[in-house]
């Protein structure tokens, strides 16, 4: 059997029995040609095993997947014609071929890698919502099921929210419990985190847990609630709503996304007055703090240009608020929760009840600084709680 023979029976079986680490292709027979080298992985990429090949330029790499039979075929097409070296690297011994000339030579070691690595595919997204059908209706899938063009930011946003409200539930008592749960959502707006975190908590939590939509708008309450229907899903429902007025009893997470300036100042004052366990916000404007801003304390430089006095708003409206939280019994934690190309608007303030009273006077005191330092009279929080 020729070595070339040799070497692509023991590339086949260590993918059949899983003991294929690397095979790398060097030393090109066109030596003066841009292609140098090419590393070929085995990973599982949309729930198929592929060979994942990068090649090598001069100056650039390009990566190609194949499946295993049509991957082995270029492989084949490499050894013979392209390459005069290659390296399969396999967890039960390697195996170094070289062709000069019309000779070959096929020499076995000892295994460099002692196991097989993870065939996950680094591109490929872990994603905690299984419901094409509410994303197809919300437009955010296409009816093959694929991210539309325009809604990529918007899909990484859902998904990004679930993750970290999979962080906060992991070891919480919420999850143990085994009581029911109950969520507001508090200007739902289209509703596409509102669906996803019911699909998360009943499909993949198996929580009996029930989901309210909070919003101004009619047509987009009729139209939560037509697809919720539609989807099966029975504790999900989207009600009229003015965020203030809203009369919310006892909650166990509060969540209010991108509510208009101080709506989200209405959506916490609620849900700290509802006693929740957990208060995720993601602020959207900050118009209050930048109007009340007047005299400023030697920070006239900074609050001159009017972009820079917007951030200044938003870092103070903010920092007020999980003060505000803090001295209310809140653990807050303050963080981007999605990079800033998906949404500009990515900071999130989450509050997690405390288990031991608090002494609200350190917390107050803070507030009072800032809003001396920068001039304001009142944080709208202050006003409701
Ligand atoms: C920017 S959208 C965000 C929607 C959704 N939370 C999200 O993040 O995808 C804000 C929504 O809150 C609604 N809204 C703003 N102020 C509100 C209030 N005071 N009461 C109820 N809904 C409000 C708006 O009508 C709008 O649909």
């Amino acid at each position: 059997m020729s070595n070339e023979i040799q070497i692509l029976k023991h590339i086949q079986s260590s993918i059949d029995n899983d003991s294929f680490v690397r095979l790398t292709f060097s030393k090109p027979v066109d030596g003066a040609g841009t292609l140098k080298k090419v590393i070929i992985s085995l990973a599982i990429i949309k729930r198929v095993p592929q060979l994942s090949f990068v090649y090598r330029h001069k100056t650039n790499d390009m990566t190609k997947n194949h499946p295993i039979q049509e991957g082995i075929a270029t492989i084949e097409n490499l050894l013979k014609t392209e390459f005069q070296n290659a390296n399969l690297f396999t967890s039960k011994a390697d195996y170094a071929f070289e062709r000069s000339e019309e000779k070959s030579r096929l020499k076995q070691t000892k295994a460099t890698f002692k196991t097989a690595p993870n065939r996950g595919h680094d591109k490929e997204k872990r994603h905690l919502i299984q419901g094409a059908d509410y994303l197809q209706q919300l437009g955010v899938l296409d009816q093959n099921g694929r991210v539309l063009k325009d809604k990529g930011d918007k899909f990484k946003q859902i998904n990004k929210f679930v993750e970290v409200i999979e962080g906060l539930l992991k070891n919480h008592e919420m999850l143990s419990s085994g009581k029911p749960i109950k969520v507001v959502d508090m200007g739902s707006g289209k509703g596409y985190l509102t669906f996803a975190l019911y699909d998360y908590l009943t499909t993949q939590l198996k929580l009996d847990a029930s989901v309210a939509g909070v919003e101004v708008r009619q047509d987009l309450i009729d139209k939560c609630n037509t697809i919720a229907k539609s989807v099966g899903f029975e504790k999900l429902n989207f009600e009229l709503g003015y965020i203030g007025d809203y009369s919310l009893d006892k909650t166990d997470i509060l969540i209010a996304l991108h509510a208009c300036d101080t709506a989200t100042d209405d959506a916490i004052a609620k849900g700290m007055a509802a006693n929740a366990e957990l208060i995720i916000c993601a602020p959207c404007c900050h118009k209050q703090i930048r109007k009340s801003m007047t005299e400023s304390e030697g920070l006239d430089s900074l609050l001159q240009h009017g972009i820079l006095k917007e951030r200044q708003a938003e870092i103070v409206t903010d920092a007020i608020r999980a003060l505000i939280m803090e001295a209310n019994g809140y653990k807050t934690k303050v963080f981007e929760f999605i990079s800033t190309e998906h949404t500009g608007k990515n900071l999130m303030i989450i509050g997690e009840k405390k288990n031991q009273k608090t002494d609200p006077s350190k917390y107050l005191e803070e507030v009072e600084k800032l809003k001396k330092q920068f001039g304001i009279s009142q944080h709208y929080l202050e006003s409701l709680v």
